[in-house]
């Protein structure tokens, strides 16, 4: 087992209607004036973000509210949030919605903060000193941005999309009610539970390290979210299935599945943030197009752990050597994809990119991880670029 740091600082309060606490936990958090972030009208819809000023009201507490976070949240959204934040003397952002809304006010906390050009950060040119103090409501399982230290934005100018990671923005509180997610539709459903079990396949997909209390974790954690994701596809308003859904989201990205292991490999998360920036898909989506490729690529340099997979996590028949028997983790992997309607390679994604798009996204996302990076196999951008043509 490598050395770790685990850090999850974040407090969490789960269960129905536990919304209601909102103004009495930025008071324990010491937030006298807010900026109530969310994305682009779910919340308001919902009725949301009306319960969440009305109890703001109720205890006094002053607020100010942008929407507008779209899916692969805008720098320029970034800029306005830290502008008013300033005018308005804001010293508690609050985040209603999903990993957009919460990583686009993590960006403006960072923003206001430290000063200066907030991309620097993304564009890893400087690094923050601290981050405006953080709270979640969540309303889609999927990205674990509400324990997580990562925030991704893109930048509009050449369509970048990056991420920058401290634990400076590790949120306050996160308030997790299932019945929140009860209105997504079910792509997006299917979307996060896609991204919540790449996000432990990342780093369980490693060549180092023995750590088998946090394997047995990341495999339970897997069979759970696969079970369930199934449930929601066919009864979408299981309260049982969007709580289990919920908090292995959170899990999947704070940390835990990952202590002790070299770091992960994160490279499907890398190639599909290209995605993301150029076509704009959803992140889960993107995810599950591009990683049958990525893992055809790389298994042989893994293959004790694909093995391990593919018996644990996927119920394959133990039978055939090593190889046979990752394979056969791998398609079965992919099988449950499709179960959930998600595309398995960039066709089915619905984006068609040219030849010197590919090039473009693998050069783009060498430089982003700046030459190589992966631990299944470490990958270049000849290496990148070839499972971008395999995705097709
Ligand atoms: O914008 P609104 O109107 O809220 O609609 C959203 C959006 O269209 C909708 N939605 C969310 N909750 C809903 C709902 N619709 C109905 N009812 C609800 N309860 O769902 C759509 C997707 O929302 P979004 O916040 O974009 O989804 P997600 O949570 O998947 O976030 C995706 C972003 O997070 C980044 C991704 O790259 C992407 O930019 N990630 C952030 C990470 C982190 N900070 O730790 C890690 C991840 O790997 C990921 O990269
Ligand atoms: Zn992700």
């Amino acid at each position: 087992m490598f050395d770790f740091k685990y850090f999850t600082p974040t407090k969490v309060v789960f269960g129905k209607n536990k919304e209601e606490m909102v103004a009495e936990l930025i008071k324990e958090f010491g937030g006298t004036k807010i900026l109530i972030h969310y994305g682009t009208g779910s919340v308001v819809r919902s009725g949301l973000l009306k319960r969440v000023t009305d109890s703001l009201d109720a205890e006094g507490i002053k607020y100010v509210t942008l929407g507008g976070a779209v899916p692969n949240p805008h720098l320029g959204l970034v800029h306005e949030g830290i502008e008013l934040c300033k005018k308005e003397n804001v010293d508690f952002l609050l985040a209603v919605g999903g990993g957009s809304a919460i990583d686009s006010a993590k960006a403006i906390g960072y923003g206001v903060f430290n000063g200066g050009e907030v991309w620097d950060f993304y564009d890893n040119k400087r690094k923050a000193t601290g981050c405006l103090p953080l709270g979640v409501i969540l309303t889609i399982a999927a990205t674990g941005s509400e324990m997580s230290d990562s925030s991704v934005i893109t930048k509009e100018e050449g369509l970048v999309k990056r991420g920058y990671n401290s634990d400076f923005c590790r949120p306050k509180f996160a308030i997790l009610n299932p019945d929140l997610t009860m209105t997504l539709p079910d792509y997006q459903t299917a979307c996060g539970c896609t991204d919540i079990m790449m996000h432990t396949m990342e780093r369980y997909f490693t060549n180092g390290g023995n750590m088998e209390i946090t394997d047995a974790l990341a495999e339970g954690l897997l069979r759970t979210v696969k079970k369930n994701a199934l449930i929601l596809r066919d009864d979408p308003n299981n309260y049982d299935a969007r709580a289990e859904v919920m908090w292995a989201g959170s899990l999947a990205h704070n940390g835990l599945t990952g202590c002790g292991s070299d770091g992960g490999d994160w490279m499907t998360h890398k190639l599909e943030h290209e995605l993301g920036g150029l076509y704009d898909v959803a992140h889960g989506a993107g995810l599950a197009a591009i990683w049958g490729s990525w893992a055809r690529y790389v298994y042989k340099d893994c293959l004790p752990r694909f093995k391990k997979f593919a018996l644990n996590v996927m119920d394959v028949e133990n039978k055939g050597t090593d190889e046979e028997i990752a394979l056969r983790g791998i398609e079965a992997m992919e099988d449950f994809y499709r179960s959930i309607k998600m595309p398995t390679n960039l066709r089915e994604l619905g984006v068609n990119p040219t030849e010197e798009e590919l090039v473009d996204m693998a050069h783009k996302c060498a430089v982003g991880v700046g030459g190589k990076k992966g631990s299944a196999k470490v990958l270049y951008e000849a290496d990148m670029l070839a499972i971008y043509r395999a995705s097709i």
